[in-house]
């Protein structure tokens, strides 16, 4: 977006002054007693004692605020917590998807190590929002520190009476397990982790039927991030008119960006949604390493399309203005790669990540990503041929939306994208290529697959 004077305009306001809500710069507020003496668990009880705030206020509320799951697909959360089914007899659950397992996505774990209680406080405005009986929050396995302090503060709440039994003395009970994951990226999908969540293999599920209808143990369900969660309590106590007027117009609120590769600063940011990207590298992240130029950024974790540097210019941090340049949001997960970076090897990289990491189920995507790694291989060990360009377009068109999670689709979006924005890289090294005779071939003899 531009200003009429031509100046790319920023849709987080004056961003600078912005105070932290999310992760506030406070001592120690992982701890419960900090917590409180900071406001924490207010909102919990105010949604849990004022009479007025029926379950279905709180949903809406949540609506109003614009709120988009922070998990990656930036899906309505009041919409998607609507989409259960009344309460009847049978037991209803929530998932709090902790599993951050997409690389260059570090966000949740800073949430759980200095700020859980918004977590859980959010875990239980959204149980009560839902009536729901229990939530498990599905935990990274590899993030045992966090998981066990999590632990001892959840151990905190069941003692104050914040969980359980009639908490506050108002009725309304819940309960919250924490669950650790084994290590398996498909696992933080939707529906393998309900099905790991049930002692089963981390296979995703076919849906229909969706989650709300059948999901844990068969049961209605919602699953959501725990940055999304952590968000709730945000709009209960500022309002879901504070939360709307943050950031980007359509996709609104604080968000958490996580900044990783060729930056001077990396780290996890919290502004308002709808930041310029050149904002969020040069000036939060200090600009790119050794004073060296951008070739690329990923902005949302490593399955999201990359963009070339000359793509980022007056583009901003929300789904709506990233997708017009040829992106997606994500999860925030910015990856910045500089002017030296091999594009080839960085996509060889990433292609062995979702060939390691397929569950294998869907014949294009456990066979597709096999294929993916090995083409993109043999460009970058020098045995690669033109017509592999081709190739790896044409196998990811049979790939994508063609199989049983979106899984195949992440592994397609970054070979594509950078097939096609960096085909000068790839070309190079498929010029050089040497025939497998030995006969270094040139580009216009190119025959063989
Ligand atoms: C392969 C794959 C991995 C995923 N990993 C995660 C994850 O680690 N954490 C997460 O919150 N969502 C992850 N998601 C998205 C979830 O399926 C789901 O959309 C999300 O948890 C919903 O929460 P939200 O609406 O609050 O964003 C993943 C999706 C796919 C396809
Ligand atoms: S798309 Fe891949 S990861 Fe998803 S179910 Fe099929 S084989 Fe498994």
């Amino acid at each position: 977006m531009e200003a009429t004077n031509g100046t790319p305009q920023s849709k987080a306001g004056d961003w600078r002054s912005y105070e932290r809500v999310l992760l506030p710069p406070v001592k120690d507020l992982h701890r419960l007693e900090v917590y409180e003496q900071h406001g924490g668990y207010d909102a919990l009880r105010t949604v849990l004692t004022d009479d007025s705030l029926t379950p279905g206020d709180v949903t809406q509320a949540v609506k109003e605020s614009g709120l988009r799951g922070r998990g990656g697909a930036g899906f309505s959360t009041g919409m998607k917590w609507s989409f259960m089914p009344e309460p009847d007899d049978r037991p209803r659950y929530l998932a709090c998807n902790a599993d951050e397992s997409e690389p260059g996505t570090f966000k949740d774990r800073q949430l759980m190590e200095y700020n859980p209680h918004l977590m859980f406080e959010g875990i239980l405005i959204a149980c009560y929002a839902m009536q729901i009986d229990a939530c498990y929050v599905y935990t990274r396995g590899e993030y045992v520190d966090w998981i066990d302090h999590m632990q001892v503060e959840l151990d905190k709440l069941y003692d104050k009476g914040y969980v359980g039994d009639n908490i506050m003395g108002t009725g309304f009970s819940t309960e919250i397990v924490m669950h650790k994951g084994a290590g398996a990226y498909i696992c933080g999908e939707e529906t393998s982790l309900l099905e790991s969540l049930e002692g089963k293999r981390g296979y995703p599920r076919y849906k229909p039927p969706f989650p709300a209808q059948k999901g844990a143990w068969s049961q209605p369900t919602t699953i959501n991030n725990v940055e999304t969660l952590a968000c709730v309590p945000l709009i209960v106590n500022r309002g879901a008119e504070w939360f709307a007027s943050t950031g980007a117009e359509q996709h609104p609120g604080p968000v958490l960006y996580g900044i990783s590769g060729h930056v001077n600063r990396p780290g996890v940011y919290e502004y308002p949604t709808g930041m310029l990207i050149t904002d969020l590298i040069d000036e939060v992240a200090g600009g790119v390493r050794g004073g060296k130029a951008l070739k690329a950024l990923i902005p949302g974790g490593a399955s999201v399309p990359p963009l070339r540097a000359d793509m980022i210019e007056g583009v901003t941090m929300d789904a709506e203005s990233l997708r017009e340049a040829g992106s997606l949001f994500g999860t925030g997960g910015m990856l910045i790669l500089d002017e030296d970076t091999d594009m080839v090897s960085w996509l060889r990289r990433v292609t062995h990540f979702y060939q390691h990491e397929s569950c294998g189920q869907c014949t294009p995507c456990r066979e597709g990503t096999g294929w993916l790694e090995q083409i993109v291989t043999r460009i970058d060990e020098g045995e690669g041929r033109l017509r592999d360009l081709d190739l790896l377009l044409e196998l990811g068109d049979q790939m994508e939306g063609r199989t049983i999670c979106a899984f195949a689709d992440a592994a397609v979006w970054p070979v594509r994208n950078t097939v096609k924005r960096f085909r000068e890289e790839f070309e190079a090294k498929c010029k050089k290529s040497v025939h497998p005779t030995g006969a270094e071939v040139s580009a216009g003899a190119e025959t063989a697959a």
